[in-house]
């Protein structure tokens, strides 16, 4: 059971009784309601997912996008504890950050936003540089998916995409599930299929912030990360195709690290990503869920660890917040108040032969899943 792995040393017995978690991950209640609506009129609805320790997750049509995420501190105080907005027209007027939602049909980058699959070169928007970044200028974090409540309590979204829409070829049909369990696990679970040969590569772009979004920087949590490369980039935050070695760079969190650590110093790639906004090549046993990441904030106790069976973790510690944004309450998202763990392939895998395929051929289905667990220590 998932709930066995640790990262050695970092796994901390000491958990607050509020969070003691349950031995079986049962299913949460779950309720829908309106929350607003589209420039074109269509209903956005809202889905509020809770489980027996309280804690509640809250997930929107438009985008899949987790709106909040309330969880208790290790004194059993609640926080919302991602990055967002109060009303849907808060993300539509502000969708550069990709708070919460869900990306596809390319999350990160494809490089020069162009791609050959069987011989045939594919365009992909540029919407970043001469690069596409997140499936392009209409990706699935700006669609309206199709909500649905499954019996065991789960929220089922949908999306069609259809053949040719962002330059990328095939019907896909995307499925995404979110479940809040009673083992305190925020469980996503991603499945597509085709009917052309295409490429796909789903995540969740949520930023926390373990001491509740609005409160300040993110540099004080402690950080581990199960592996020893990254993907090292070029000025465009494309990944040059070396496998770099963590050893001896800031890049090493195989050890409990806190992320302002390290963020300043004088590192060539530090600067590139203006921080860290860089893909972990994640150290796996097999190929099934495995711990990923783990973070702990030790003000309010509040510990992340982040499960996946994908091949990669892009770590993003918010560089391009600046103070701009104001989210939900009113409050101010200042440089680095956020940090995102997104599961999933390498950056631009359909132009670097060495990577994972990120290839998904009809009569195959694309199926990824990413836990979110959520405990606390004294
Ligand atoms: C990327 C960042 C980007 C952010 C918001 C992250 O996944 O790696 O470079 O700024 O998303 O778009």
């Amino acid at each position: 059971m998932l709930g066995k792995q640790r990262f050695g040393n970092t796994f901390r017995l000491a958990q607050c009784a509020v969070l003691a978690a349950g031995l079986f991950p049962l299913q949460a209640a779950v309720k829908e309601d309106a929350f607003g609506k589209m420039p074109d009129g269509r209903a956005v609805q809202i889905y509020t997912l809770t489980n027996k320790a309280g804690i509640e997750a809250r997930i929107m049509s438009y985008g899949g996008i987790l709106v909040s995420l309330k969880t208790p501190d290790c004194r059993g105080a609640m926080a919302d504890i991602v990055l967002g907005f109060d009303s849907v027209d808060g993300y539509l007027k502000n969708p550069g950050p990709y708070f919460g939602a869900l990306i596809g049909r390319y999350a990160n980058r494809i490089g020069q936003a162009k791609f050959t699959l069987d011989g045939k070169q594919y365009t992909v928007p540029k919407n970043d540089g001469a690069n596409s970044l997140h499936g392009g200028t209409q990706g699935f974090d700006k669609r309206l998916w199709t909500g649905k409540i499954l019996p065991d309590g789960g929220l089922e979204l949908t999306y069609a995409s259809k053949d040719g829409e962002e330059g990328y070829p095939g019907n896909l049909k995307a499925t995404v599930v979110y479940r809040l369990t009673d083992a305190n696990e925020l469980r996503i679970d991603y499945t597509a299929t085709t009917d052309k040969d295409t490429v796909v590569n789903l995540t969740n772009h949520s930023y926390f912030n373990l001491k509740g979004a609005g409160s300040g920087d993110i540099l004080g949590h402690l950080v581990t990360i199960a592996a020893d490369r990254y993907t090292p980039v070029d000025a465009g935050l494309i990944p040059t195709g070396e496998l770099r070695a963590v050893k001896g760079t800031p890049f090493d969190f195989q050890k409990a690290t806190a992320i302002g650590a390290r963020i300043g110093q004088p590192d060539e790639q530090l600067k590139i990503g203006k921080g860290y906004d860089h893909n972990w090549v994640l150290k796996r046993k097999g190929n099934g869920m495995e711990l990923a990441a783990r973070v702990e904030e030790p003000t309010s106790g509040r510990v992340l660890e982040v499960l996946t069976a994908q091949p990669g973790l892009q770590f993003y510690t918010g560089n391009f917040l600046d103070g701009t944004i104001k989210g939900k309450g009113n409050l101010v998202y200042g440089h680095r108040t956020g940090f995102a763990m997104e599961t999933q392939h390498y950056p631009d895998s359909p132009n670097q032969p060495k990577f994972p395929s990120t290839e998904l051929k009809p009569g195959e289905t694309y199926k990824t899943s990413t836990v979110f667990r959520f405990s606390t220590v004294k």
